[in-house]
């Protein structure tokens, strides 16, 4: 069936005009779609039990994702590192315990940004919030390649949760960087 240029001319411009109000899940579909993990970055934030409706929420909730998986991962590194099997393991271990601790307070630290975004401090803030949001994926990195030399059961283990730490965080950073980005900025009265 044809149908008639009259009325695609009617309701193309409505249906373009309906995805710039996007639903909550369209506005996540459209947020994860390019994030460097999309599976996850969907997995993670659907699930979120806070609010996840505008590109603000979206970016506190995945630095608080981050930041609840780094603590996780905090915990067990450091009953880990006391533990550990050979010298050379704890070693490794003491020094995750420190880097992990550092991602978890740099996470704070973008966290707290990002709860008192104001429009006429925008711009600092935001460069903040991304400075502290690559510093703790950095800290998260150093901790894995720290284990490069360590072979065994609790490298495997701590290299699954530092590297699902490491992706939850570079999300983190994406919807940093799209929030600086989006017309949000134009909402925070000063
Ligand atoms: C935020 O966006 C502005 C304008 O597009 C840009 O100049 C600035 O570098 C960005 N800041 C960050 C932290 O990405």
């Amino acid at each position: 069936m044809k149908i008639p240029f009259f009325i695609l001319s009617v309701f193309l411009p409505l249906l373009s005009a309906a995805s710039k109000h996007d639903s909550p899940q369209d506005l996540l579909r459209s947020s994860c779609v390019h994030a460097s993990y999309p599976g996850l970055c969907l997995r993670t934030l659907s699930s979120y039990s806070g609010p996840t409706n505008t590109p603000r929420d979206l970016a506190r909730a995945a630095v608080k994702v981050s930041l609840t998986r780094a603590r996780k991962a905090s915990s067990y590194l450091t009953s880990a590192s006391v533990t550990g099997k050979s010298k050379r393991e704890r070693a490794a271990l003491s020094d995750c315990v420190e880097q992990v601790a550092d991602s978890v307070d740099e996470l704070s630290r973008t966290l707290g940004e990002l709860k008192r975004l104001r429009g006429e401090t925008f711009e600092f803030q935001m460069s903040n919030a991304q400075t502290w949001a690559s510093a703790a994926l950095t800290s998260e990195d150093t901790c894995l390649d720290g284990f490069e030399r360590v072979d065994g059961k609790v490298k495997s283990d701590v290299k699954k949760m530092l590297m699902n730490v490491a992706k939850v965080t570079s999300n983190a950073l994406y919807m940093i960087n799209r929030l600086n980005e989006s017309h949000d900025r134009h909402q925070l009265n000063p």
